[in-house]
């Protein structure tokens, strides 16, 4: 169950599915995509169960609205991997994703060692930045403004503007343009995910200012975020891993009978101009 298909990032994590689950043809994937409608995605999931299926996969768009179907399927017996986004409590078998949170803080140690470098900054004395929010009613929404709000305390940094782009990239340049338009110094935009950070630049370019500002943003992928990177449009991204392979990984355990951990950590890497090159670098 994918909450949606509208990012290249979902699109990659059915690829990735895709690919781990064709090495074991006794595998039958059955994709639905519920087209960033949660209410679709709530009867997705009950007809997922009702069909009998022998374990489920789900991207949930949101947290609270997918928790009871999610749990619904958990304690009629079907194995329940949530992957990348959260639903609440426990009632599922496997999380897998990578730590938001700790992706947000490393963005946001990185940003301000960048920001305080900057000669505009070092001119005012205080940064000015802009945040773009992916949706939050999801957890990585979430957990990437906290732990980009943690790294952020003590230091000369503002955040001047902030909006919930819901993780689209049409959304982010809106948001952007009004940025824009009220603020005429802006330091740097952290977006929570590339499509977010790609849709501010576009915005700062249609008014001739994308190269007075700095763009960040995560997921990284090979042929999104880190030819971003390289071109030079994003200072820095930060690797979000689909985790799809895991995914599958973990269904062959669990119908073998397996048990495993309730939560699986994936690792992400930093994408600058200076490491693109030689593949990033990992986070600590
Ligand atoms: C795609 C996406 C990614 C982001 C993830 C967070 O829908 O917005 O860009 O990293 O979802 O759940």
């Amino acid at each position: 169950s994918q909450c949606n298909l509208g990012e290249p990032w979902r699109v990659q994590m059915n690829a990735d599915i895709r690919k781990a689950a064709a090495a074991h043809p006794e595998l039958n994937v059955i994709f639905k995509d519920a087209q960033n409608d949660t209410l679709k995605q709530r009867s997705q999931i009950e007809e997922f169960i009702n069909s009998g299926a022998d374990l489920l996969i789900v991207s949930p768009k949101e947290a609270a609205p997918l928790t009871p179907p999610v749990a619904a399927a958990f304690k009629k017996g079907i194995p329940v991997i949530v992957l990348d986004r959260k639903v609440l409590g426990g009632d599922f078998t496997q999380f897998i994703g990578a730590d938001n949170r700790k992706i947000g803080r490393s963005a946001g140690e990185w940003m301000v060692r960048r920001l305080l470098d900057l000669p505009a900054v070092k001119a005012r004395g205080r940064a000015r930045v802009v945040e773009l929010k992916g949706l939050m009613t999801s957890t990585p929404g979430q957990d990437r403004n906290a732990g980009f709000r943690e790294a952020l305390q003590g230091k000369p940094v503002d955040v001047i503007f902030q909006a919930d782009m819901k993780w689209l990239e049409p959304e982010a340049r809106r948001e952007m343009e009004s940025a824009l338009a009220v603020y005429k110094d802006i330091d740097l935009v952290y977006a929570h995910n590339d499509p977010g950070a790609h849709g501010a630049y576009l915005a700062a370019k249609a008014a001739g200012r994308e190269k007075s500002l700095l763009f960040v943003g995560i997921d990284a992928l090979a042929q999104e975020g880190q030819v971003y990177v390289r071109q030079g449009l994003l200072a820095a991204s930060f690797e979000y891993p689909t985790g799809g392979a895991e995914a599958i990984a973990s269904a062959l355990k669990l119908l073998r009978g397996e048990i495993v951990p309730k939560e699986i950590t994936l690792k992400s890497r930093v994408f600058t101009k200076a490491n693109v090159a030689a593949g990033g670098e990992w986070l600590p």
